[in-house]
């Protein structure tokens, strides 16, 4: 900061620092050699300690971190250079040196269920789990006060700032892509920590009761919306196919005919069964030339008198 304000300005705010603190640059040179010379005699003295105290201070120097773990040692509060050492082991010189061992396995983290409301004002609960794992022991020390904490806060308000952009049905069909961005947002803010998100599962998204049951009516009501339209298409065809049927057999009466059998033999499969057999109107018409009703038979308009003789009963 003195620095930086030296730089931009002229020699009065440099005598002022000056005055302020004690000193300029060449004051603070001072202090970082003699710090360094501090160091080097109780660097010097530590290892006189270890050496006169031989047999007993090894179990203090050596140190032993797991094949999962690395340890990170600061030397007189400066981290030492070289990095985390580990796995296996590792010398700390007794009274200056100072290190936290750091676990670079994967952690589980189960996010506790959410209450969020959408974008489109619905609340809905949501959890899920966040894989993580320290990827730098240094940084995650050096960086952050508490890496596991912070990651998993952040998790947290990631996963309610991610729900609340976007709407339910969004929520519940697009799970794999909102873990996904969820993961890249987390592991971007967990990068400066040392932190590695592998992965991101969205676990559960409960729905208040009563929208369950509105939105299982909706779907009920969809689903038969379409059972009749298939069922409306399926006469359609019908139709058509009969209308066709009807065409052909219309062609030819040979065709009328034989279908009219057709269907007498199906009918006759019992053995007692009474059958009603009308003669077509054309077998009888050249003996009714004289017949005064025979116009009235055309069209259809057909008296029970007039129909008797024409329907001769068989057993
Ligand atoms: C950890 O980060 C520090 C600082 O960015 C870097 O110097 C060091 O190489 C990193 N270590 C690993 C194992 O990536």
């Amino acid at each position: 900061m003195s620095t930086a304000i030296i730089n931009g300005h002229n020699n009065s705010t440099e005598d002022f620092t000056k005055h302020v603190f004690g000193g300029g640059p060449d004051n603070a040179e001072k202090v970082v050699e003699e710090n360094k010379t501090c160091g080097k005699i109780l660097t010097v003295l530590a290892w006189g300690l270890v050496v006169l105290t031989m047999p007993f201070s090894l179990f203090v120097c050596f140190k032993v971190v797991q094949e999962y773990e690395r340890a990170v040692i600061f030397r007189l509060g400066r981290l030492l250079s070289g990095g985390a050492k580990g796995p296996g082991i590792f010398f700390i010189l007794p009274c200056i040196d100072a290190y936290a061992r750091v676990d670079l396995r994967t952690r589980t983290y189960d996010i506790p269920p959410q209450e969020v409301l959408t974008k489109d004002s619905v609340t809905v609960s949501v959890d899920a789990v966040v894989y993580y794992r320290v990827s730098n022991a240094t940084v995650s020390i050096a960086n952050v006060e508490n890496a596991h904490h912070s990651t998993r806060l952040l998790a947290q308000t990631t996963l309610r700032n991610i729900m609340g952009q976007r709407p339910l049905h969004e929520i519940l069909s697009e799970r794999e892509s909102i873990s996904q961005h969820m993961k890249a947002l987390l592991d971007e803010a967990t990068d400066s920590w040392g932190i590695n998100v592998e992965r991101v599962e969205i676990k559960d998204v409960r729905l208040p009761v009563q929208l369950q049951r509105a939105m299982a009516a909706e779907a009920e009501a969809a689903r038969e919306a379409r059972a009749k339209v298939i069922a409306a298409e399926g006469e359609q065809k019908a139709s058509r196919a009969l209308r066709e049927a009807s065409e052909v057999i219309g062609d030819s009466p040979a065709a009328l005919q034989l279908r009219y059998l057709q269907t007498m033999s199906k009918i006759c499969h019992g053995k007692f069964s009474t059958i009603v057999f009308p003669i077509p109107l054309n077998f009888v018409t050249p003996f009714m030339k004289d017949f005064k009703g025979l116009d009235l038979l055309k069209s259809n308009v057909v008296s029970d008198k007039n129909k008797e003789p024409l329907v001769p009963i068989a057993q």
